[in-house]
Parts: C-alpha cells; sequence; structure tokens
C-alpha cells in the first residue's frame, strides 16, 4: 500500500445532494485503488523487466491517469472540508489575486471562462512561485495539459459524475455556481500562502 484513502469531513452542502458526494467519493476511492496497484504491479513485474517490458510500459503508462485522479479529487473534496467560508480580504491569497486580476471576481470571472471548455476534466487555477503570477487552466482527464511543476491552489471537477446525480448536461453552469458556493476558501488562503 503506497497511498492511503482520506477521509474528508464535509458536511451538508448547498445544491449538491449526499447522494452526489457519496457516488463521487467511491469514484475517488477507486483511483487511490488503481495507484496502488499500479506501483506494486510494476515494482512486481521489475523482477523480471526482460519478460515483462511491454506490461510494465503499459502500465507505466496509466499511471498518470490514475494518480491525478486521486490527487486532484483529493484537492476537490478538501475545499469542502468544514463548511463554505466566504475568502478572506486580508488574506496573501486575495491580495495576490486582486493585484493580477483587480479582485477575487474578475479571477473568478475567467476561472469560470476556462471552466466552459467542452469535455471532461478539471478546470484549475496554479500559482507560479518563480513569475508570482497565477494561471486557470484547462486539464484534460486528469493529466493532459498540466503546468509542469506548479502547485495547485484551487480545482474544479469539470467530468460530468462530478454533477449528474444533481444536474444535467445543460445545468452544469448550476453546478458550477453550487460548487463555488459551498467552498472553504481558507483551504485555499493556506495552500497558497505554503506555495508562495
Ligand atoms: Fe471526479
Amino acid at each position: 500500500m503506497y497511498y492511503d484513502e482520506q477521509s474528508f469531513n464535509i458536511p451538508e452542502l448547498e445544491g449538491i445532494s449526499q447522494e452526489q458526494i457519496d457516488v463521487h467519493l467511491k469514484l475517488y476511492s477507486g483511483y487511490v485503488t488503481n495507484t496502488n496497484y499500479l506501483l506494486e504491479k510494476i515494482a512486481e513485474l521489475s523482477e523480471d523487466p526482460d519478460n515483462n517490458k511491454i506490461l510494465m510500459d503499459e502500465l507505466q503508462r496509466r499511471l498518470g491517469f490514475e494518480f491525478d485522479g486521486m490527487r486532484l479529487h483529493e484537492y476537490y473534496f478538501e475545499q469542502l472540508e468544514d463548511g463554505a467560508q466566504e475568502p478572506d480580504s486580508n488574506s496573501a491569497f486575495i491580495e495576490a489575486l486582486t493585484e493580477q486580476y483587480g479582485g477575487f471576481e474578475s479571477w473568478l470571472e475567467d476561472f469560470k471562462r476556462v471552466s466552459g471548455l467542452r469535455g471532461i476534466g478539471w478546470t484549475i487555477t496554479y500559482y507560479d512561485p518563480k513569475a508570482g503570477y497565477f494561471h486557470n487552466a484547462w486539464v484534460s482527464d486528469h493529466e493532459l495539459g498540466h503546468l509542469a511543476g506548479l502547485p495547485v491552489v484551487f480545482n474544479m471537477d469539470m467530468w460530468e459524475h462530478a454533477f449528474m446525480v444533481d444536474y444535467l448536461p445543460s445545468e452544469k453552469g448550476q453546478y458550477k455556481d453550487a460548487y463555488i458556493g459551498n467552498v472553504n476558501w481558507s483551504v485555499v488562503e493556506e495552500r497558497f500562502e505554503q506555495v508562495s
């Protein structure tokens, strides 16, 4: 066992049902299981690399999908822990956002623009400590399009499984507003402080 499945203290949410969260947590659990399975299998097969090369290569190829699926869901569920909390205008996070975007609302508008891309994936706000710059980016699936080495400050799951218990595909906008309305921004502010 390489990774433990995390548990999250998620209270009753506005506009996102308990059933939706439960279904989604089960999917998260699958990513943890599969990440551990891949790492174990690769280690096992590497005892006889000459005979197992193709198998190992294909498992290796799969690792980015499962690992990123695991880790991105951990960020996503952590952001809902302990109940919604408004952004703190005195926090370093909001100050930095304001400097770059003019304010929290302008950043959010840009984040929502990115989250409107078609297809399944994630909208992610990264912070580049080297340049002192935020990026709102789109990642397809779980692993395609990450900005190398940049820490994730905030993310939102844009796979349909994240909302289809509660919303139709055409109601994606309602899901986005519901998710954002339930965020505990102190989690994000703390994350930013750790990486900036
Ligand atoms: Fe998900």
